[in-house]
């Protein structure tokens, strides 16, 4: 049974991350260590699948082995900074389905409004990964969690590169039931909702846009 919030403080993760951190990181170095970073914690957030005992035959011997079993996995990336961390995931998962959620914020009522929502029809039989370098407020991941388990996804983990306090607690609040596996989590939330010290934005860092 994994704990609620997961820090995964390896070393490696730490140390890429501080790159990633560096104002003056390219946008293709940033690309290569997140996707880096997601591969890790792709470990980490598989860490208990459940395990059955198969016969096989080596060159040498006859022998039960372990292969995974139990349920089948989908990753869904909340858009768009999500994708940064989808090929990493899917070096390691490489027969996981994916789903894609796109959401944005009314500027008005400040509630998530929904503009995009595809992922397997089967996502009730499957443990959900959801993923998104950035849990900021937790506005946004509260309303992806809430959107998938209507859509019938009953197992769920968050994966994240970088959590604020508050996005730990307000994600908490609403899905208690969802562990969130991230490499760190930084002070604070500033004026703007961006986590402090953080890394900026990830989407624009990620695809260059700003
Ligand atoms: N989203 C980002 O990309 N960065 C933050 O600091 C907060 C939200």
């Amino acid at each position: 049974m994994s704990e609620l919030l997961n820090v995964v403080g390896h070393p490696l993760i730490l140390h890429k991350l501080t790159i990633m951190r560096r104002k003056d990181t390219t946008t293709d170095n940033f690309r290569r260590l997140l996707r880096e970073i997601a591969q890790l914690l792709a470990y980490e957030v598989t860490r208990d699948l459940p395990l059955e005992l198969v016969p096989i035959e080596t060159p040498l011997a006859a022998i039960d082995a372990p292969q995974i079993s139990g349920k089948k996995l989908c990753l869904v990336s909340i858009l768009r900074a999500g994708n940064g961390m989808l090929d990493g995931m899917l070096d390691i998962l490489p027969a996981a389905r994916v789903g894609h959620i796109g959401l944005y914020r009314d500027p008005a009522t400040l509630a998530a409004v929904e503009y995009y929502f595809k992922v397997p029809e089967d996502i009730a039989e499957r443990l959900v990964i959801v993923v998104d370098p950035m849990l900021a407020t937790g506005h946004s991941a509260a309303a992806a969690l809430t959107r998938l388990k209507a859509a019938g996804a009953a197992t769920i983990k968050y994966v994240c590169l970088l959590a604020a306090p508050e996005g730990v607690a307000a994600l908490h609040a609403a899905h208690p039931d969802v562990p969130v596996y991230t490499a760190a989590v930084d002070d604070h939330l500033n004026a703007h909702g961006y986590i402090v010290p953080g890394l900026g934005d990830a989407g624009d860092r990620l695809f260059g846009t700003k």
